[in-house]
This record gives structure tokens, C-alpha cells and sequence, in this order.
């Protein structure tokens, strides 16, 4: 299985710049995701990978093999896209099969392959159905067997669970990421969705405006995201951000902002000396409050309460700013009145005010 390296690709159309030179190396085998809103070029570094889109500038390898120039079809990669359309007068093995009869593969080796992905994906009692008579999930299937069939040496995918309701994307990403485990293949995906670059990844590459933001394991990225973007983009609900100053107090460091104010441990102060002055965004995942009956417990007041069984996400305020706590409770929470919470030193992210990257 091959390594593919991405090395100072760009992509402009015309003088307007969609990716600025995006370096990343892809492991063998390794399932990568890339992760990023709506117009950042993910679709677009997608397609320069499979050469269904010019570089404009950098080169993308494959094995050590230098294929920026190259057809789609010498790289040997399989796509699958977001809008997967099946042909519908055929049924789902001749749906399959396409690929491989229109390069001439013998009759015995292609039933032999449909036979083994059909099984993978449990498509096996369908393969005689035309399209109209699957499920949108079924459909989805047959669509990734298109694509598996061909036996490439790396998958892409672009946003294949887009079209499906959010039920059926929940167990279609459970699908994926067990049929990933069972073929070991290179997987590149590309999504808008964090839930499914957290589940399915064994890296993240978040990307925005053409850039990486950083890239990491899943839990690099929650632990220890590299900027405000990054915090703000992975972890649901969101995380919430606080403006503060870091003000000296003897040889500490105190985060302070409007209604708090966070003591930091001598080590931690210690690292953030050469930042004192500073203005920055203090970041609070909505679940790291954790209810306090001390008394130097945040009192919080209950704005809003969204009850949604295990637990509850209180809306509230605090530094000038909306923000969401979550609480595991049995029943719904009142609205009105105040709670007590308070926040470990190590759920405290601090961020430049003006660069955003992490301190
Ligand atoms: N042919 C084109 N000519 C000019 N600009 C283009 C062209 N194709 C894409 N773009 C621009 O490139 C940027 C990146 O597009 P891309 O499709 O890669 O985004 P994306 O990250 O996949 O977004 P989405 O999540 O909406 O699919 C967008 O701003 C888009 O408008
Ligand atoms: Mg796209």
C-alpha cells in the first residue's frame, strides 16, 4: 500500500488562490480526513489527488512516484463522490462490475470480485436488484463497491453520507469504519462534519481558506488544538470563548475577564510569563463545568435549558458572552435562578487574542 506526499500544492484560478501550498504526508494505510467548512478546498485538493483537477504549482506522490502530471487512471486510485449516481437499468452487480468490464477484466475475475466486496458489504441477497428497489443506504453501498471492486491502492472520498438523513449516516459511518478496518486500504475523506472526521480518522487535517490549520490524531486534536479555529471546529457543543487579559499576581499568573477570574498553577504561570499583558480568548469546552457548592464557585445564571435526556445544555452568561454548560441530569432543569460550577486549570485554553494560536 502506497505513502502518498503532498508537497507545496497550490491552486489558483486565475490570480484568485484557493489552496497556498498545502504540504501533507499520508501513512500507508492510513484513513485520513479532511475536515473544514464550506469553501475551503476540500473538494478541491481532493480532486487534484485523483488528477481530475490541474495543480497549479507543488507535486503529489504516490509510492515515491511523482504523479502530479499523470491520468486519473495511472495513479491507482478509486473515487467516490458525493453525488454517487448508479446507473438505474442495471442491477447492483452490474452496478459494480462497470469499472471492470469496460477495461476488459475476464468474466471469471470480475464475478469473483463483486462476489468478495459484495459480502464485505453485506450486499450479497441484492446483487440482482436494480437501484429503485435499495434503500438510500443500500444505494450508498453499492456506490462504495463501485469503488472497491476496482481494488485500488487508495480510496477518496467526498462527502459520501451528505445525501443520507441523520440516522442513516450514523450507522453508514459505522459501516465505513469497520469495512476500513477489514480492507486496510488508504482512505482519503473528505467532510464539513466533525463528528464524522472524529469517529472515522486516524488523522484530521483541518483546512480553512486553502491552509491546514493543524493536523492530528482525533485526540490531538480535542486535547490540544493549535489555534482558536481548530478549538472552535472539533468538540460538539461547541467550546466557548471568553475575552480576558492575563494580569501578574506575585509570581502567578491570573486569567481575568468580566465576573472571573482563574488563578494558574506556578508551572503553568511559569510558561505564560513572557504572554503577561496580553489580551486573549480564554476557552471553556460546555463540558468541562462541573457543579460546585464552593465558595469560590462561578455562579451562573440559567438562561435558557435545553434538556435532551442524559443530559441537559444550559444556556447561560458569563464575560459578556453566551455560553453552554453541559450537565449530566436525570430530569430537565429549571430555567431562571443561578448554579454554582467551577472549571480544572487543564480545561483552560488560552488563545492569542490577536494571532489565535494556542499559549
Ligand atoms: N472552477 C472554479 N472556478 C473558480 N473557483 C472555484 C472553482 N471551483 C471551486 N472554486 C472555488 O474554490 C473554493 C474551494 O472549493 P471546494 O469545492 O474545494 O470547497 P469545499 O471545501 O469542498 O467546500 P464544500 O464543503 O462546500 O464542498 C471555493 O471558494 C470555490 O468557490
Ligand atoms: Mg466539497
Amino acid at each position: 500500500m502506497p505513502e502518498i506526499r503532498i508537497e507545496s500544492l497550490r491552486k489558483a484560478y486565475g490570480d484568485h488562490s484557493i489552496i497556498e501550498g498545502l504540504d501533507l504526508t499520508m501513512a500507508d494505510g492510513e484513513f485520513t480526513v479532511l475536515v473544514g467548512p464550506s469553501g475551503c478546498g476540500k473538494s478541491t485538493t481532493l480532486r487534484m489527488i485523483a488528477g481530475l483537477e490541474t495543480c497549479s504549482g507543488g507535486a503529489i506522490l504516490i509510492d515515491g512516484r511523482d504523479v502530479t502530471r499523470l491520468e486519473p487512471k495511472e495513479r491507482d486510485l478509486a473515487m467516490v463522490f458525493q453525488d454517487y449516481a448508479l446507473y438505474p437499468h442495471m442491477n447492483v452487480a452490474k452496478n459494480m462490475s462497470f469499472a471492470l468490464r469496460l477495461a476488459r477484466y475476464p468474466s471469471a475475475e470480475i464475478e469473483r470480485r463483486v462476489r468478495d466486496v459484495a459480502a464485505t458489504l453485506d450486499l450479497t441477497p441484492y446483487l440482482d436488484r436494480k437501484p429503485a428497489e435499495l434503500s438510500g443506504g443500500q444505494r450508498q453501498r453499492v456506490a462504495m463497491g463501485r469503488a472497491l471492486v476496482r481494488d485500488a491502492g487508495t480510496f477518496l472520498f467526498d462527502e459520501p453520507l451528505s445525501n443520507l438523513d441523520a440516522k442513516l449516516r450514523g450507522s453508514m459511518r459505522a459501516e465505513l469504519a469497520l469495512m476500513s478496518r477489514r480492507i486496510r486500504k488508504n482512505m482519503i475523506y473528505v467532510t464539513h462534519d466533525q463528528v464524522e472526521a472524529m469517529t472515522l480518522g486516524d488523522r484530521i487535517v483541518v483546512m480553512r481558506h486553502g491552509k491546514i490549520m493543524q493536523a492530528g490524531s482525533p485526540e490531538e486534536l480535542y486535547r490540544r488544538p493549535a489555534n482558536r479555529f481548530v478549538a472552535g471546529f472539533i468538540g460538539s457543543p461547541t467550546m466557548n470563548f471568553l475575552k480576558a487579559d492575563l494580569v501578574g499576581e506575585e509570581d502567578r499568573v491570573a486569567v481575568v475577564g468580566q465576573g472571573f477570574r482563574f488563578l494558574l498553577s506556578p508551572e503553568r504561570s511559569k510558561s505564560l510569563h513572557a504572554s503577561l499583558g496580553r489580551a486573549v480568548d480564554l476557552g471553556v469546552r460546555p463540558s468541562a463545568f462541573e457543579p460546585s457548592e464552593g465558595a469560590d464557585a462561578l455562579q451562573l445564571p440559567v438562561v435558557l435549558s435545553e434538556y435532551l435526556g442524559a443530559q441537559s445544555v444550559i444556556i447561560s452568561e458569563l464575560g459578556g458572552a453566551r455560553i453552554a454548560i453541559e450537565v449530566n441530569a436525570s430530569g430537565p432543569i429549571p430555567i431562571g435562578g443561578t448554579r454554582g460550577f467551577k472549571v480544572a486549570e487543564e480545561s483552560l485554553y488560552l488563545f492569542d487574542s490577536k494571532t489565535e494560536t494556542s499559549l
